[in-house]
Parts: structure tokens; C-alpha cells; sequence
């Protein structure tokens, strides 16, 4: 074993190893880190049927360890994080090491200060700001779990995630400055704590100066906190499999769960798949510009960069604010050798004048990663060409908030990269194609269901509270692997291409809903009586939301009532939600084609979307077959 593979000999005898001996494997890949006590198994647990994985139990340790007081001997005037605000006029601001560990370690005091014990849900609501991070490694000190919600959703989408992590405290900010919009996050916390009992403290960060209002009793500013408090703050021993984070996630029924990550197996895959995907050197500048409120920005952002002792930009704003050069700006400020993105924000600048990238020389750059959604060859090469100036490998990763890090991807400059191919599993991951039956599906050049067999250190341990959701989602489905969602391709190479999802989620600009989820904040519309959502292809999103509605008093006729019934359908929806569900394009419709039993007929809502007007396929199990005509007649 490796712990950092450099040839394409290596990665097969790797591979090979973690899957003949995967206990010696990842009894390896643990070595290096700091252990309170060492494991007494790798890997146990029930995978099938129970759903239940342990890596490393019987070991103790605090992840924030691992992460800070590790590198204080060796790295402590190295650059932790490097912050850009959104506004490049405003100052940018640097840690090292040392001022990340002591930051960490006041946060952590303020915590215990407000009463936060080892095992309490403390929810954070902020910007992309470097208090995000350090209160996020601050719980992980003290042993709380966090919580990070996308500060983007709706107070009713803060309250429903508050309520089901049952969190009694909330960390948030005054405000919010992304791109050229303002968010009062601070407001929209008070809004959806209206309806959260659980909640006895919130500790707000001054960050935009705005004015708000605190609570008697309840809330805190953090500046007054700090004062007296200090910069020591001793880790907590924690077991490997208590958890460490929640991160809320759509499934296609339900609301949106809680995925639940623990200690020890997120920390060792964290690490590894960070090191050897991006082929880390001490010397990186790493862009990961997903926002910590998603997966990406915990595993990529945070905890994997600083296992490996690296330096992580961290990035307040938008690509396209106050120009669609600003990527490349950043780029070349801070020296970006390491730059992972989603291939929607690629498609979004490749649409803008080329003049924007050509501006700057981006000669730091070394690797480009893509992660969210299958990435298109037209993006993929121009991400190559114009990004990567011909030199530097892209990673195309797939993974998922359960996976918890990168599964399928090309290790930077090592294993095949190829447009449009995630590439080869990692180690210690085995991808399977299924059919409908559950029957694997041997040889290359092949389609089906994608699972994974068997367990790896970071797979979801459980959804917060309802361990048999968990259980019925991803461990059910075909016993002994675990279920992905998504359809997958093994090509002539064997290299993986991920078709996309085959249940009810789309992936909107790397976004994840259940159709289920948006149809609910639809029907909140009192215009609205019933829906139905669906993706369709989407230039520059992946996917577009795609509603059909049906109105209270029928299909709107007059101007007017259409904008009304439109308006309220979105209101609804950045209610329920937030802005980032909108739907693209909604059509009313009289009725919706269902079968004789009243299930939607999904398959023929998504051909129209996708523009298809002849090839609907059968429509003879209809109820009335007349609903069609209508929806083909009217569509958007
Ligand atoms: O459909 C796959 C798609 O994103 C889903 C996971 O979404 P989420 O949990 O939000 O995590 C996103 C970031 C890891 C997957 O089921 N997906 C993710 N990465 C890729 C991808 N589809 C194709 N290619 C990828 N590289």
C-alpha cells in the first residue's frame, strides 16, 4: 500500500491489495494520523441486511487533531485557509496553522461557554466566510455535531432541517453578501426559529454590519463572547464511530434526510482520496469553490485540505461577480495550483466572451477537478483548452453526500482521464452494474444500475434519527451492495460514465431535489390543487425544473391570472425551499396523465419536457389519453 500512489502500477496493486486485504489496506492508510487509542477492528459491522458499517472501532480521537495540532510541529506557519471576500475590493485574510488552531480552540470555548456538550446538534446558517470553517472544526473539537445548512434555503427548509437534527443551538451571522445579492441570514434564522422549540441558543458572528435584532435570552454576539474566553481548548476523546457531522440531503420520497457521517472512517477517506485524487504536493493552493453547506465544501473544502496539511482557499463569492473573470482573477491572485468545480459554473462562464478567461495567465494551475453532474465533452474541453491551457489533468469525480468522498475519478495525471468518464474506482471501491433483477452485469461496454460492494471507510452510517430509512434507501434495494441512485455505463475500457439518476432526484446546477420535495412547496400555492416535476436538459444548469400544475379555478387564461398563478407558485416554492429551487419553466395543465390506479405517468412529463412530441410511447394504460394532446399542445 501507498499512502500517496505515483504510477498507474501502483494504483493496480493498490487497488488489488484494498480489495484482497482491505483490513491490512486501511489499517495502513490510518497510520500517520494521531490516535488517542488504537482500533481494534477495521471493519465490522452489518452491511447486509442491517445497513450498519464500523471502521476503526475501539479507536479514540478528535478529528480537529488530526487537522490542526498534527501540522503545529512541523506546519504551523503554513497557510491554512486563505479567504477571499466577495467584494475583491474588500481585504483578503490569511491563517496559518497556528492562527487557525488558535481560532478554532476560542470558537470551541465560546461553545462550551454556551453550554454545547459532546454529542449536542448545532446547526450553522452562515456565509462562506472563515468563521464557517472555524465553527465547524470548533464543534468537531468539543465532539458536537454540525450541521451546515446551504445558507440559500428558506426559513421553513432551516426549521424542518433544526427540527429533525433537534438541534438546541444554531450558529449564524448578521448577514450575507453573494454575487450582487443580499441575504439577511440572521432574519431568516429568527423566522424559522419560530417554530423550533429545541432551540436555547443562537451565537451570531458579525460579519456584513448590518443591523439585527438579538433575543433576550436566547441570542449572543460572538464578539462579546470571545472576550472571555481562552485560546486553549483541549480536544475531546471521541469514539471512531460517534457521529461527527449531518448534512441534509433529497431523496426521492420525503423530506430531505440526514446524512450521517462519523469519525474515524470520514477522517481516513477524507485524507486519502484528497491526497492521491488531486495528487497533492506540500506546496498547493487548493480551490475547492463549493460552499461548506455542501458535502464538496466539508470533505474538500475543509477537512480533507487541512488532514493533509495544505493550504484551502476559501471563496465568499459567485464566478460570475463583479465579472465573469473572477474565477481566473482569484486564480492568479492567490496562485490556485489545485482548482475543483462544478460543470455547471464552467458552462455558465464558457457562455460569457473568452476575453474573461484570456485576461489572465492561470500558469499556477496544476490539476482541474469537476464534481456535481456529468460533465459534457464540450465543457470538458473547454475547461482543458482554455482553464488548463492543454497541461493540466482533469478529475472528473463522482461521488455523493453518502459516500462521503470521492468513489469513481481519474487520480490527477495517473489513471485515464477521458471527457465524460468519472474513470476507474478508487481504492477500496468496487463498482457493480446491475440489472432491474438485481443480476450483476459482467464485461465492459455495459449499462445498469451503479451500486458499490461491500463497505469503505466513508459511506453513510445512518440517516439522523431514522436508521430504517437509511436502511430501506440505499441498503435494501439490492441486499449487499450499497444502492447510488444513479445509472452507470462500464466502457470498452472498462472506464465508468455516470448516465445520471434513475429515481426521482434531479441535479439542478449540481443541486439535489426530490421531485417529491418541489412538488410539496408547489402545492403550498393556494392557486395550485396538484403537480408534477420533472428534469429536462438544461444548457447550462444540467437540469431544469420542469412543473406541470393544475390550478384551482383551471388553466389560467388571461394574462393576468397566469402571472398571478405564476408568482404564487414560485413564492411558494423560495418559501418551502429557497431560490435555488425555482422551477425553469411552468406549464397548467387540465389534468396530468395517470394510470387507471392514479399513478403519474412520469415517463411520458419527462419526454415532453425533453422536447420529444412523437415517441411518448405507450399511452394506452391511461385514464384519459385526451390529457396528453393537451400537455403536448401547451408545453414550454
Ligand atoms: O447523480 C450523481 C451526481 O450527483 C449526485 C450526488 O449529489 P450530492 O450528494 O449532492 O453530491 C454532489 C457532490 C459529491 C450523484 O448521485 N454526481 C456527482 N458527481 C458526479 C455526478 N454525476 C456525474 N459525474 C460526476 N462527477
Amino acid at each position: 500500500m501507498h499512502t500517496r500512489i505515483r504510477t498507474l502500477e501502483e494504483y493496480h496493486a493498490d487497488y488489488q491489495q484494498s480489495i484482497e486485504d482491505p483490513d491490512a489496506f486501511w489499517a495502513e492508510a490510518a497510520e500517520a494520523f494521531t490516535w488517542r487509542k488504537k482500533w481494534n477492528t477495521v471493519r465490522g459491522g452489518d452491511f447486509s441486511p442491517a445497513g450498519e458499517s464500523t471502521w476503526y472501532a475501539g479507536a479514540t480521537l478528535n478529528i480537529t487533531e488530526n487537522c490542526l495540532d498534527r501540522h503545529l510541529a512541523q506546519r504551523a506557519n503554513k497557510l491554512a485557509i486563505v479567504f477571499e471576500p466577495n467584494d475583491p475590493k474588500t481585504r483578503h485574510l490569511r491563517l496559518t496553522y497556528r492562527e487557525l488552531h488558535q481560532r478554532v480552540c476560542q470558537f470551541a470555548n465560546v461553545l462550551k461557554q454556551n453550554g454545547v456538550q459532546k454529542g449536542d446538534r448545532v446547526v450553522l446558517y452562515l456565509p462562506m466566510i472563515p468563521a464557517l470553517a472555524i465553527a465547524v472544526l470548533a464543534c468537531a473539537r468539543i465532539g458536537a455535531v454540525h450541521g451546515v445548512i446551504f445558507a440559500g434555503f428558506s426559513a421553513t427548509a432551516v426549521a424542518d432541517r433544526i427540527n429533525d437534527a433537534d438541534a438546541a443551538f444554531v450558529l449564524t451571522a448578521d448577514g450575507l453578501d453573494r454575487g450582487a445579492k443580499q441575504i439577511p441570514v440572521k432574519s431568516v434564522v429568527d423566522k424559522a426559529l419560530e417554530h423550533c422549540p429545541s432551540v436555547r441558543r443562537v451565537i451570531v458572528v458579525e460579519h456584513t454590519g448590518w443591523p439585527v435584532e438579538l433575543k433576550e435570552g436566547r441570542d449572543v454576539w460572538y464578539h462579546d463572547e470571545v472576550k472571555s474566553v481562552s485560546n486553549d481548548c483541549p480536544a475531546e476523546e471521541m469514539a471512531a464511530e460517534d457521529p461527527l457531522f449531518i448534512l441534509y440531503t433529497s431523496g426521492s420520497t420525503g423530506k430531505p434526510k440526514g446524512v450521517v457521517h462519523t469519525q474515524a472512517g470520514y477522517m481516513v477517506w477524507a485524507d486519502y482520496t484528497f491526497r492521491n485524487v488531486f495528487q497533492v504536493e506540500e506546496n498547493d493552493m487548493h480551490w475547492c469553490t463549493a460552499d461548506i453547506g455542501w458535502v464538496t465544501g466539508h470533505t474538500y473544502g475543509l477537512y480533507g485540505p487541512l488532514l493533509a496539511g495544505s493550504t484551502t482557499l476559501l471563496f465568499e463569492g459567485v464566478p460570475t461577480f463583479p465579472s465573469p473573470g473572477r474565477f481566473w482573477e482569484v486564480i492568479d491572485k492567490h496562485h490556485v495550483t489545485i482548482f475543483y468545480t462544478a460543470p455547471t459554473a464552467i458552462r455558465s462562464l464558457m457562455a460569457t466572451p473568452i476575453d474573461h478567461v484570456l485576461a489572465y495567465s492561470l500558469s499556477s494551475l496544476r490539476v482541474l477537478g469537476s464534481v456535481g453532474e456529468p460533465i459534457n465533452e464540450e465543457a470538458w474541453h473547454w475547461y482543458d483548452q482554455h482553464v488548463g491551457k492543454g497541461r493540466c489533468p482533469i478529475v472528473d469525480t463522482w461521488w455523493q453526500t453518502e459516500t462521503g468522498g470521492i468513489m469513481i475519478s481519474a487520480l490527477a495525471g495517473i489513471t485515464p482521464s477521458v471527457p465524460a468518464r468519472a474513470g476507474l474506482p478508487l481504492p477500496g471501491v468496487q463498482p457493480v452494474l446491475l440489472n432491474q433483477d438485481g443480476s450483476e452485469i459482467e464485461g465492459n461496454d455495459q449499462e445498469g444500475y451503479l451500486v458499490i460492494k461491500g463497505s469503505w471507510p466513508g459511506v453513510i452510517r445512518t440517516t439522523w434519527g431514522d436508521h430504517e430509512r437509511a436502511r430501506q434507501t440505499y441498503f435494501a434495494p439490492y441486499p449487499g451492495y450499497y444502492f447510488t441512485g444513479d445509472g452507470a455505463r462500464r466502457d470498452e475500457k472498462g472506464l465508468y460514465r455516470i448516465i445520471g439518476r434513475v429515481d426521482d432526484v434531479i441535479n439542478v446546477s449540481g443541486h439535489r431535489f426530490g421531485t417529491a420535495e418541489i412538488e410539496n412547496a408547489i402545492n403550498q400555492s393556494d392557486y395550485v390543487v396538484e403537480s408534477a416535476v420533472v428534469g429536462y436538459p438544461h444548457d447550462v444548469k444540467g437540469q431544469g425544473i420542469y412543473a406541470y400544475v393544475i390550478c384551482q379555478h383551471g388553466v389560467p387564461t388571461t394574462d393576468l391570472d397566469l402571472q398571478m398563478a405564476e408568482a404564487s407558485i414560485i413564492e411558494a416554492v423560495v418559501a418551502e425551499i429557497g431560490r435555488i429551487a425555482k422551477p425553469d419553466k411552468i406549464q397548467f395543465v387540465s389534468g396530468l396523465p395517470k394510470t387507471r390506479s392514479g399513478k403519474i405517468m412520469r415517463r411520458i412529463l419527462r419526454k415532453v419536457a425533453e422536447g420529444e412530441t412523437t415517441n411518448l410511447g405507450d399511452v394506452t394504460t391511461l385514464l384519459d389519453p385526451l390529457v396528453v394532446e393537451e400537455i403536448l399542445a401547451g408545453r414550454k
